[in-house]
């Protein structure tokens, strides 16, 4: 692939993916539950509502990278991408962030009410999992065990779940780097590692390679929420001066807080570097992951890397 070649199909690639991770989340997710049918199209509402499947597209492109095809990968995928869904619910909630809207759209506590937001958010989580525990995930069990298995470590207090913790607590002592940093890499940073450690298990990757690909994700992760609360910043800051909504309600602690906008985009930078130079031991299979890294960042803050 040359440098020309793989940036003018990036978009192309990314969307179809998305595409594919659609369609499965459109057939898995329900469509009737007789009297308790709110709670569907709440779920419905929540996955369905535009997000752009970055994480099910990691998985996808870190399995390409073995050899392994996007059908084989997509369910896994559409499974961790309805554990995101799911933390997107509740991180909105008002004891949480309090949030109104998300992908444009009322938050779901806003569109239904906050019980069935809770409940929507609780039957996404364990959704997830039944999806990876179906033989139609992968026809090796020992392998769907272990999806399982670190699915359930990166979403739960090990992992998601501690970090919003760490977010939540934010507000109540002295902040530093270490502590922020830490936060972030668990809150999302452990998804996008499950999300590349999920393409090399199906992979079959070497010891040297998933270790490699684990450092690419956590720096990836991290430099993608620091990306995020960049951009929040910049539509607070637009807010202030009157050019649209305030993204969040809560903002305890992130990098932007701590240290300022030009110190983040600093780091944002260096980061970036040293997530793309993870890659350079896979020299040409892993130019499409760089593209598709410098691609998502570029476009959550218009920082050129
Ligand atoms: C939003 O994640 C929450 C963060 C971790 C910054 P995404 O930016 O992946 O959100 P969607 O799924 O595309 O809406
Ligand atoms: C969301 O973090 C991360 C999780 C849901 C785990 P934020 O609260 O910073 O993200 P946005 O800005 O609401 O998407
Ligand atoms: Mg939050
Ligand atoms: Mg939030």
């Amino acid at each position: 692939m040359t440098e020309l070649t793989v940036p003018n199909c990036i978009h192309g690639r990314l969307t179809a993916i998305a595409e594919k991770v659609e369609k499965e989340l459109n057939l898995i997710l329900p469509t009737n539950l007789g009297q308790a049918d709110c709670l569907s199209r709440a779920m419905r509402y929540a996955v369905l509502g535009g997000g752009k499947r970055l994480r099910p597209i990691l998985l996808v492109q870190t399995g390409n990278l073995f050899g392994v095809s996007d059908d084989q990968l997509i369910r896994s995928g559409t499974a961790l991408e309805l554990v995101h869904c799911y933390s997107l619910i509740h991180d909105d909630l008002p004891c949480m962030d309090d949030d109104d809207f998300r992908r444009g759209q009322p938050t779901v506590h806003r569109k239904f009410d906050e019980a069935t937001a809770v409940l929507a958010g609780d039957a996404l989580l364990t959704l997830a999992f039944e999806v990876m525990a179906d033989e139609s995930t992968h026809f090796d069990p020992s392998i769907r065990i272990q999806l399982i298995s670190e699915l359930a470590r990166a979403s739960g207090d090990k992992g998601m779940v501690g970090g919003q913790m760490l977010d939540i607590r934010a507000g109540e002592g002295t902040l530093d780097q270490q502590y922020i940093e830490r936060m972030q890499q668990l809150k999302t940073g452990a998804l996008f590692r499950f999300a590349v450690f999920a393409g090399c298990l199906i992979g079959e990757a070497s010891g040297t390679e998933i270790q490699t690909l684990l450092r690419f994700a956590e720096n990836f992760g991290l430099a993608y929420q620091i990306a995020d609360d960049i951009a929040d910043a910049e539509i607070e800051t637009g807010a202030l001066a009157g050019n649209s909504a305030p993204s969040s309600h809560r903002e305890a602690g992130n990098f932007v807080t701590i240290f300022g906008l030009k110190e983040t985009k600093s780091r944002l930078a260096v980061l970036t570097k040293e997530c793309l130079d993870c890659l350079k031991p896979l020299e040409e299979r892993g130019e499409f992951l760089s593209e598709t890294v410098r691609y998502l960042l570029k476009s959550r803050t218009e920082t050129t890397v």
